[in-house]
């Protein structure tokens, strides 16, 4: 099984894909935590991504496409891959439908987590709070500033893959102002999972 987790930043995709990696053996696989790791390590792929995602601007479609493509490749995706913060494009979303085609494999769902855009100020900023409270590294990117670019950046270029998605008849919307664990009920409620697949929680 194949699923997208489609929302604006600070909707929980990472939360969700975590809980859904655990759940039901699948890999998440986060274009934002590959290209952090990839700055991080100061590769030819960091290098060139670095002053996007500062910017909470995307980094261009042929970085990240090119770098899914090999990582869905590797065994532990082999199973099913959950895609945290990718497709972001129209472009993207493009190659990905050709890149699971020629691998024999396709897109089961697509969970939209829709929350209010206030709400995602207030949970950006408070996990920014809370790392530098615990002395970790705080995200380049979750500054009030970069904050508003990244919502524009949402709606303007990521928002389109709803209705690219809803025509295809696998977007699921979840209402993702609800509890953590209330949107981790929707989502499973909303994939098409069979019931005796499931680990216990
Ligand atoms: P990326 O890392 O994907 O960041 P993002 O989309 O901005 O989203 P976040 O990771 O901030 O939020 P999230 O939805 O994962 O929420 P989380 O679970 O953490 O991308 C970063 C950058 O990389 C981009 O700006 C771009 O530059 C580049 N990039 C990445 N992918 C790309 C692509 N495909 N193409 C081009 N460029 C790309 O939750 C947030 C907080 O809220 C947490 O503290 C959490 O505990 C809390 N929370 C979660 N759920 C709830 C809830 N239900 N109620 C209350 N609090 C909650
Ligand atoms: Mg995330």
């Amino acid at each position: 099984m194949n699923l997208i987790l489609l929302g604006p930043p600070g909707a929980g995709k990472g939360t969700q894909a975590k809980r859904l990696e655990a759940r039901f053996g699948l890999k998440q696989l986060s274009t934002g935590d590959m290209l952090r790791a990839a700055v991080a390590a100061g590769s030819p792929v960091g290098q060139r991504a670095k002053e996007y995602m500062d910017a909470g601007k995307l980094v261009p479609d042929d970085v990240v496409i090119g770098a899914v493509d090999e990582r869905i490749e590797q065994p532990d995706c082999k199973a099913g891959v959950i895609f945290d913060g990718f497709p972001r494009t129209v472009p993207q979303a493009e190659a990905l439908d050709s890149m699971l085609g020629r691998k024999g494999r396709r897109l089961d769902a697509v969970v939209e987590l829709k929350v209010d855009s206030s709400a995602l100020v207030d949970r950006v900023r408070k996990r920014a709070e809370e790392t530098r409270a615990s002395g970790g590294q705080v995200r380049a990117d979750d500054t009030p500033e970069t904050m508003e670019t990244r919502l524009r950046v949402y709606h303007e270029q990521t928002s389109p893959l709803i209705a690219y998605y809803a025509k295809r008849g696998i977007l699921k919307a979840v209402d993702g102002m609800a509890t953590i664990d209330k949107v981790s009920e929707a989502i499973e409620a909303a994939l098409p999972l069979p019931k005796q697949g499931r680990n216990p929680a």
